[in-house]
C-alpha cells in the first residue's frame, strides 16, 4: 500500500481526539478535520476544519483525495459511522479506524455491558463487511482498557476522584487491571497509519499501565502527599443495588456501577485486556509504565491548571 498522508479525524474536539490531532501532528500527517455543523468543538490551527451534516454527498466530498479516516465520534453518535464507513469506501480512502477505545473483544464482558456496547458491535461488523469487498479501504481497530486521563478526570470509572481524594475499593482491590493514557492512544493511532502494511485488518492491543486498584491508590496518595478517605464496597452488593438505580431511572450511575464491576470483581479476569508482553505496544509505538511514575506526571498536569 502507498504511504497514508492525508488524514480526516471525525469527531477530534471530544476526550479522545485531541490527543490523536496532537500526535497526528507530530507525525507530519495532514489533518482535517469533520465536525457537525451546530458544534462547538474548536481545533488547533494546523488542522483544516470541515463541517458536515453526515449526508453521503457531504462525507464524500470531504473523504475524496484522503487517505485515512479516524473515527473518535463519541458513544451517542456510534450509529453515524455506517455512514462515514459507505462513503470512506466510495471515496476510495485506504484505512478506516472505527471508535472503538475500549475492551479487547476476545476478554470475558458482562452480558450487561455487552448489551449497552451493541452499537458499537454492530458498527464494527459493517465495517468488516464493507473492507471484505472493498477494492481500496481496509480496517485499524484499538482495544486500549480504559483511558487512564479520562477515568481520573472525567468520570470516576476507577473509583478514584482525585479533587477530593476519596477512593472507592471494590471487593479486596486486588485485582489487575491494564489502562492507556490519552496520549500513548494518540501515539498507537499514528503509528497504525505509519506502519499501515502491518497493522491492516488487525484488532490491536495496547496498555500503558498494569496494576492493582491498591497500587493506584499507593501512588494517588504519593502524588498528592495526602491519606485519601477510603470507602471499601463489594461488587455483589453494586450488582445488587444497579436494579433499584434502573428503576429509578439512574442511567448514568448504573452505567457507572456495572463497569466497575467489568473491571474490578474478586477472580473474574476482566480488567486486563492484554497481557503488557503479549500487546501490540511495540509496533505501536506505546511503553509499558510504572505506576507511580504515570500517576504522578497525571496528577500533576491536572492540578497545575
Ligand atoms: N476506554 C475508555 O475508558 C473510554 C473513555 C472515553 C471514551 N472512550 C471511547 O473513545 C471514543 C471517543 O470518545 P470521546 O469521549 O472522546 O467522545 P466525546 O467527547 O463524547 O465526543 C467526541 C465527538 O464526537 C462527536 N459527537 C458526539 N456526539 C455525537 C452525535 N450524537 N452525533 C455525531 N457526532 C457526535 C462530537 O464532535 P463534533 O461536535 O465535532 O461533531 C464530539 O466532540 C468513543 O468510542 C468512546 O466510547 C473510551
Amino acid at each position: 500500500m502507498s504511504a497514508i498522508k492525508k488524514v480526516v479525524v471525525v469527531g477530534a474536539g471530544g476526550n479522545l481526539g485531541p490527543f490523536i490531532l496532537s500526535s497526528l501532528h507530530s507525525a507530519n500527517f495532514t489533518i482535517s478535520v469533520l465536525t457537525r455543523p451546530d458544534s462547538n468543538s474548536t481545533y488547533p490551527s494546523y488542522v483544516t476544519s470541515v463541517k458536515t451534516d453526515y449526508s453521503h454527498p457531504s462525507l464524500l466530498d470531504a473523504f475524496r483525495g484522503q487517505d485515512a479516516v479516524i473515527s473518535t465520534v463519541g458513544f451517542t453518535g456510534t450509529s453515524f459511522q455506517i455512514q462515514l464507513i459507505d462513503a470512506a469506501d466510495q471515496a476510495g480512502v485506504k484505512r478506516f479506524v472505527p471508535s472503538e477505545f475500549g475492551w479487547a473483544k476476545d476478554r470475558p464482558m458482562l452480558p450487561e455491558l455487552a448489551a449497552r456496547l451493541e452499537p458499537k458491535e454492530k458498527v464494527f461488523e459493517h465495517l468488516l463487511e464493507k473492507c471484505r469487498t472493498s477494492e481500496t479501504m481496509s480496517w485499524s481497530a484499538v482495544a486500549t482498557g480504559p483511558f487512564l486521563d479520562w477515568c481520573l478526570n472525567i468520570v470516576p470509572t476507577l473509583g478514584f476522584v482525585v479533587p477530593k481524594r476519596t477512593a472507592r475499593i471494590y471487593d479486596s482491590g486486588e485485582e489487575p487491571l491494564t489502562c492507556t493514557t490519552g496520549a500513548a492512544i494518540g501515539t498507537a493511532v499514528a503509528n497504525i497509519l505509519l506502519n499501515a502494511d502491518k497493522t491492516a485488518n488487525r484488532y490491536l492491543k495496547v496498555c500503558s499501565v498494569k496494576a492493582t486498584q491498591n497500587q493506584f491508590l499507593e501512588a494517588l496518595e504519593e502524588a498528592t502527599d495526602t491519606k485519601w478517605n477510603v470507602t471499601r464496597v463489594s461488587t455483589k452488593d453494586i450488582m445488587q443495588g444497579r436494579t433499584k438505580k434502573l428503576q429509578e431511572k439512574k442511567f448514568q450511575e448504573a452505567f457507572l456501577d456495572l463497569l466497575t464491576v467489568q473491571l474490578f470483581e474478586d477472580g473474574a479476569g476482566r480488567g486486563s485486556i492484554v497481557e503488557p508482553e503479549k500487546s501490540d505496544n511495540e509496533l505501536l509505538g506505546v511503553k509499558v509504565e510504572d505506576v507511580k511514575h504515570v500517576i504522578n506526571m497525571l496528577v500533576s498536569a491536572t492540578e497545575a491548571v
